[in-house]
């Protein structure tokens, strides 16, 4: 009985989330590194907000440039896992990044994201865009960001500048 618990928990833990958002799948660190040194230069100015943040290699990736990276998932296997990988090099909430207040400080916003999941991502964006009183660099893998113009784009990422306002 205990043995088919050990098995069924990170199942559903990993299943579950699709009620919610992207399923788990890394992002590949190289191709993080290539997508930011093209893109958009990450630095000690900035903060970077992985919206979903998996085993916490993007977190990794902006800490590795001077950024300061929280992270927000879902999943506590993974909450687990990136928390060890990082120790104080970022922070990750545990939490639905739906609900997620970004810090005053951000300055871009990184999604690995479903295409179900495009007008909502807009929505929330918009919201915090809005509610910050500044323009916020997103930065997206998988999924674009639906009636938004493209500022940018690499190997699969794309950048985009989302405004204040409805
Ligand atoms: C495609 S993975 C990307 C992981 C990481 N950002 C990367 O690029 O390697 C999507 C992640 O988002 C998490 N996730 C999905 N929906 C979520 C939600 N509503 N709130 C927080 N995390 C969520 C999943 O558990 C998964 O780890």
């Amino acid at each position: 009985m205990i043995l088919l618990w050990l098995f069924a928990l990170p199942v559903f833990l990993f299943g579950f989330v699709v009620l919610f958002g992207a399923p788990y799948v890394p992002s590949l660190r190289r191709e993080v590194r290539r997508a930011f040194e093209e893109l958009y230069p990450l630095g000690g100015n900035d903060t970077l907000v992985d919206l979903g943040s998996g085993d916490g290699v993007v977190l990794l990736e902006a800490a590795r440039c001077g950024a300061k990276a929280y992270g927000y998932e879902i999943n506590p296997i993974l909450v687990l896992v990136s928390r060890l990988r990082l120790g104080k090099r970022a922070t990750v909430v545990m939490g639905n990044m739906w609900h997620a207040k970004l810090p005053d400080d951000t300055t871009i916003v990184y999604m690995f994201s479903v295409s179900r999941d495009s007008e909502k991502s807009v929505r929330y964006l918009k919201a915090e865009a809005t509610r910050l009183g500044r323009p916020l660099a997103v930065m997206m893998l998988g999924a674009g960001l639906k009636g938004l113009p493209v500022r940018a784009s690499y190997r699969g990422h794309t950048l985009y500048e989302v405004v204040p306002g409805k």
